[in-house]
């Protein structure tokens, strides 16, 4: 099959769109031909152009070396396949994706652009920051304006916290909640904190595979706090079934790292205050003292929960 569409792909090489459906035909067969990729990549129209940097987004686990695809179209003349070379390296990630990122923000940009850019940005930060401390793109135009969101497009914090929660922070007796979430805030956004995974929105990641929940709008994040607490201190690592998806260990996703011994107590209580009032969730806040007693009471433990286990000793008050 694959051979019939590379000879499809060659014998129609003067049609681009005929070069493409073949491409489309060894993505099918979940083997995309590196070859038709680059066959499309050199076709006049930036459609078939940004069709088969589609593929390689798709596709990314079943490449050899998908980034030599993506830096040839970052470069690109037209805004499109550059858009596209950049959503894929976001999904790429490392080393690898951030150069292709910056490459993309070091040519011309547009409002369509920037939005992704920055949103990719955040993803990438740490590689992002590594990759500019080389002096490498130094000289990149309006770099730094894009990175202060200074330019149009360019993506600037939601403020997400619920309606509810927000007239919590009037008057007086305001003052404690609206430091608890400005904490949280700042904690929730930290380097390799809950935002690495659970993202901005709160809503994880479910593309390419389902590898992080969404926090939003689920029992485990607004239900028993006891539950919550002991999640967040110790991690956890199992199959979880939430929302009709199944995250598994066993297709890749890994564990959610505890937190316990990196945050005080103060810290964990206002992050996860934090998450049970922002994207919409709107369950009441934690408190130091409770954080408190779940660090007490399992004292000693070292691994991981699974999601059996927590369930067992709290169990859901609805299947979700
Ligand atoms: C390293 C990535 C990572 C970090 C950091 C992380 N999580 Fe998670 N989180 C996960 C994964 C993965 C799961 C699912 C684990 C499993 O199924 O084994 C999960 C599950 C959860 C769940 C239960 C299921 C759900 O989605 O409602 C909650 C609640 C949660 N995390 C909250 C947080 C909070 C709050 C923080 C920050 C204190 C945090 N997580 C930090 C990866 C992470």
């Amino acid at each position: 099959m694959i051979a019939a569409a590379h000879e499809f792909g060659s014998k129609n090489a003067d049609d681009e769109r005929l070069v493409l459906e073949a491409l489309w035909a060894t993505w099918g067969h979940q083997q995309p031909s590196p070859t038709l990729i680059s066959q499309a990549l050199k076709a006049e129209d930036h459609r078939v152009r940004s069709g088969a940097l589609r593929v390689v987004r798709h596709s990314l686990g079943l490449l050899e070396n998908p980034a030599q695809f993506l830096m040839t179209a970052a470069v690109d003349e037209n805004p499109r396949p550059r858009l596209e070379a950049l959503a894929a390296a976001t999904w790429l990630g490392g080393k690898d994706g951030a150069e292709i990122l910056l490459t993309v923000a070091n040519q011309p940009t547009d409002p369509w652009i920037r939005v992704a850019l920055n949103s990719s940005i955040l993803k990438l930060k740490s590689d992002v920051d590594a990759l500019l401390a080389t002096g490498k793109f130094k000289d990149t135009q309006d770099l730094d304006k894009l990175l202060a969101s200074k330019l149009l497009g360019a993506a600037i914090r939601k403020e997400v916290i619920t309606k509810a929660a927000k007239a919590k922070t009037k008057g007086r007796e305001g003052k404690v909640f609206k430091a608890q979430y400005e904490l949280g805030e700042k904690v929730f956004h930290r380097e390799a904190s809950c935002v690495t995974c659970h993202q901005e929105t709160g809503m994880g990641m479910q593309q390419p595979i389902a590898i992080y929940p969404p926090i939003v709008d689920t029992e485990w994040i607004n239900g028993d706090k006891e539950r919550l607490i002991k999640l967040a201190m110790h991690g956890i690592h199992g199959k979880l079934e939430l929302k009709g998806i199944t995250y598994d260990p066993a297709k890749g996703v890994p564990p959610m790292s505890a937190v316990g011994a990196i945050l005080s107590d103060a810290e964990l209580a206002a992050v996860l205050t934090y998450a049970r009032h922002s994207w919409g969730n709107n369950s009441g806040a934690i408190t130091v003292e409770e954080v408190g007693e779940v660090r007490t009471a399992t004292k000693g433990r070292a691994i991981f929960y699974t999601p059996e286990e927590l369930l067992k000793e709290h169990p859901m008050k609805e299947k979700e």
